[in-house]
């Protein structure tokens, strides 16, 4: 007899052809955070034809719907599963017979095939949906790539009526071999907070130096002393990142610039850390400027928290892992410095976060993420699929005994 769970395995491997359209669809027309409308748009149309009451514009430009087993009460446990939807602004140079039509902008982080993914999940929900003891939130989010997509859903109540009790969600990992499933129990990838810091100096000509403030100058002492936060203010036992990478001061080579901006991102696991790092770099460029004359404004415009997996949800995501890829593909790695907003759906419904490798058994890993010739090994589509479904069936069975 086969189980429900390898008949969605058998079923996620039938979608393939499928899952191959969508992305290679959504790779050729990529769209930036907020501005996904196509996508949206296709993702609504694909859940409504599936008979699913779809909520779109949720976060701007994200999607929504719900997916009921038979028979649900209103006490019924919600599960929510996340797929990202969202490019980045990068120029493709893949060569990809699909490759982006809208210059400028790329799929060069897999969200395209998290897309893809996630309308296949639907479309297994519902075909066994006398199975599902209980509801699905199926959330298409937009805007993952530093813009604040997931706060923007939350704001938009994506979390209430029903509320869901777990969130998961995956992303594809092109450095990783083909269908290796990462379940990592605490601490993935870290928190990732952006910060802006204006230096106002006092502009001048370039040969009256003594009647400047060169914002240049002081910013570029700003840049190497806030790199003696990590080697002297962060525990070496702890994690963190300071990265600078952004200077812009000045327009001319005879002027002395009245003005310096640094923008920059850090990185931490641990929330205290994390404060002081804004703290420290804070103080760091007060006590510069005010050494020089100078003053200067720090801000952090955006940022996620650390992506950490409960043990529950970790525990559950092994067992459904190793039912879908088998004990020997089930890995875990050391944390990542990376940054996801799927952090701010955990930290409120405790789940996991998990990693589906792609890299090509014949050719090996590709590029990078987020640079110019990445791209993922379409054979893990498939594994995405029955990992989130199957995911779904096992949560509702767990809490409902
Ligand atoms: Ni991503």
């Amino acid at each position: 007899m086969t189980t429900l769970q390898e008949r969605i395995n058998a079923e996620a491997q039938d979608l393939q052809p499928q899952l191959i359209n969508w992305r290679r669809d959504f790779h050729a027309h990529p769209e930036l955070g907020f501005q996904e409308t196509r996508t949206a748009g296709i993702v609504a149309e694909h859940l409504h034809d599936l008979g699913l009451e779809v909520s779109t514009g949720i976060g701007k430009t994200g999607v929504v719907a719900m997916v009921e087993g038979d028979g649900a009460d209103e006490d019924a446990p919600t599960i929510l599963l996340r797929f990202d939807m969202d490019a980045l602004p990068i120029l493709e140079e893949t060569g990809l017979p699909f490759a982006s039509q809208n210059p400028g902008v790329m799929h060069a982080c897999g969200h395209d095939g998290h897309t893809a993914i996630g309308m296949g999940v639907a479309r297994l929900l519902v075909k066994h949906r006398q199975h599902l003891n209980g509801r699905v939130k199926l959330v298409f989010q937009p805007a993952e790539e530093g813009v604040g997509g997931a706060s923007a859903m939350i704001a938009d109540k994506v979390l209430e009526n029903p509320k869901p009790a777990a969130a998961f969600a995956m992303h594809l990992w092109s450095r990783l071999p083909l269908n290796q499933v990462v379940v990592q129990p605490g601490p993935l990838w870290a928190a990732a907070d952006k910060f802006d810091l204006v230096i106002h100096g006092k502009g001048g000509h370039g040969a009256t130096p003594h009647d400047t403030i060169d914002a240049t100058l002081i910013a570029s002492q700003i840049v190497v002393a806030l790199q003696s936060i990590v080697a002297r203010n962060v525990n070496p036992t702890d994690t963190a990142v300071v990265t600078v990478g952004s200077f812009q001061s000045g327009s001319v080579g005879n002027v002395i610039s009245e003005k310096a901006v640094l923008q920059g991102t850090v990185r931490s696991f641990d929330p205290e850390v994390r404060s002081m790092l804004h703290r420290r770099i804070d103080e760091v460029a007060a006590g510069i400027c005010q050494a020089f004359g100078a003053t200067h404004e720090f801000s952090v415009p955006g940022g996620c928290p650390a992506v950490v997996n409960s043990p529950e949800g970790a525990a559950l995501m092994q067992g459904v892992a190793e039912a879908v890829v088998g004990q020997e593909q089930v890995a875990q790695i050391a944390p990542m410095m990376v940054g996801e907003d799927m952090a701010e759906f955990l930290n409120r419904a405790p789940g996991c976060f998990v990693l589906v490798g792609a890299a090509s058994p014949e050719t090996g890993p590709f590029s990078p993420h987020h640079s110019p010739t990445f791209d993922f090994d379409e054979r893990m589509l498939s594994t995405g699929v029955a990992l989130m479904a199957n995911t779904a069936f096992a949560w509702l069975d767990e809490q409902t005994g």
